[in-house]
C-alpha cells in the first residue's frame, strides 16, 4: 500500500517457520565471541543444564557446546527449525533440542531437567514484544512461563537490541549491561551501538497471585 511501511512479523510463528524453511544458520544480535566475556559470570558451572530459549538456527549453542558447557537444552516453537537443529547438531551430545513455546507451555522442557537455575535467551523477548498488547500480556506469560521452571533466584539472561525492557514479576532487575557492537571498522566517526544484557532474578515462588 503506498505511504505505509511493511513492518515484518516477527511475532508470527508462521514467518519464523517459513523463514526456517530456507535459512541454514543465522546469529542475531551478538555472538558468543563477544557475549561470553559478559555471560560467564552469570553461567553454571559447565556440567550443569542452561535452558537456551527461542534458540532459532544461531551458532551460539555450538559455540557454548565448544567452550566446554557439557548441556544445552535448546528450544524453539518452530518445529522447522528444531528438526534441522537435531540433523545439524549430530555428534554434539551437550546438546539437547526440544519444541514448545515459551509464552503458552513451557512444561515439556522438565523432560530434560526439572529445573533450571539459568535460562538464556537472545533476542525473544524482542520477539514477544513485537506482539504485545497494552498489558504486556505476552511478556508477563513468558516471565511466568519461565519462572514455573526456575528454581528460587533462578537467573534469565535475556539480550536485547532494546534499552526500553522491563523485568516482569516474579523477576526483578540485577543487572542491565551495555555491550558494545562490533562493527566493522571502515567508517571512521560512525556512533557506538549497544546492545544490553539484562540479568533478571527470580524474586518468589508463588506464581498464584502474578
Ligand atoms: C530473533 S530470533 C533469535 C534466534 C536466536 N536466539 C539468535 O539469537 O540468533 C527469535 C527466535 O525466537 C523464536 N520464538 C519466537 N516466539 C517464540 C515463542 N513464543 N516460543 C518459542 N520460541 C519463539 C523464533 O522462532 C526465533 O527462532
Amino acid at each position: 500500500m503506498a505511504g505505509r511501511t511493511k513492518t515484518v512479523p516477527f511475532d508470527s510463528k508462521e514467518y519464523w517457520d517459513e523463514r526456517f524453511s530456507h535459512e541454514d544458520q543465522f546469529d542475531w544480535l551478538l555472538s558468543w565471541d563477544t557475549l561470553r566475556h559478559y555471560l560467564t559470570p552469570y553461567l553454571p558451572s559447565q556440567k550443569e543444564p542452561i535452558l537456551h530459549l527461542g534458540c532459532g538456527n544461531s551458532p551460539l549453542p555450538f559455540e557454548m557446546a565448544d567452550a566446554g558447557y557439557k548441556r544445552i537444552v535448546n528450544v524453539d516453537y518452530s518445529a522447522c527449525v528444531i528438526d534441522k537443529m537435531v540433523q545439524l547438531a549430530q555428534g554434539y551430545d551437550q546438546l539437547e533440542w526440544l519444541t514448545a513455546d515459551c509464552v503458552q507451555d513451557i512444561s515439556p522442557v522438565r523432560i530434560h531437567a526439572p529445573t533450571y537455575a539459568v535460562v538464556l535467551e537472545k533476542s525473544l523477548t524482542d520477539c514477544i514484544a513485537c506482539g504485545d498488547d497494552d498489558q504486556l500480556s505476552r511478556q508477563h506469560g513468558m516471565a511466568r512461563q519461565i519462572a514455573s521452571i526456575q528454581p528460587s533466584h533462578g537467573l534469565w539472561l535475556c539480550v536485547s537490541f532494546s534499552d526500553q525492557r522491563q523485568p516482569f514479576p516474579p523477576y526483578r532487575l540485577l543487572h542491565k549491561i551495555p555491550v558494545l557492537v562490533p562493527q566493522p571498522n571502515d567508517k571512521p566517526g560512525a556512533p557506538d551501538i549497544y546492545y544490553y544484557l539484562y540479568v533478571l532474578q527470580k524474586t518468589s515462588d508463588d506464581l498464584s497471585t502474578i
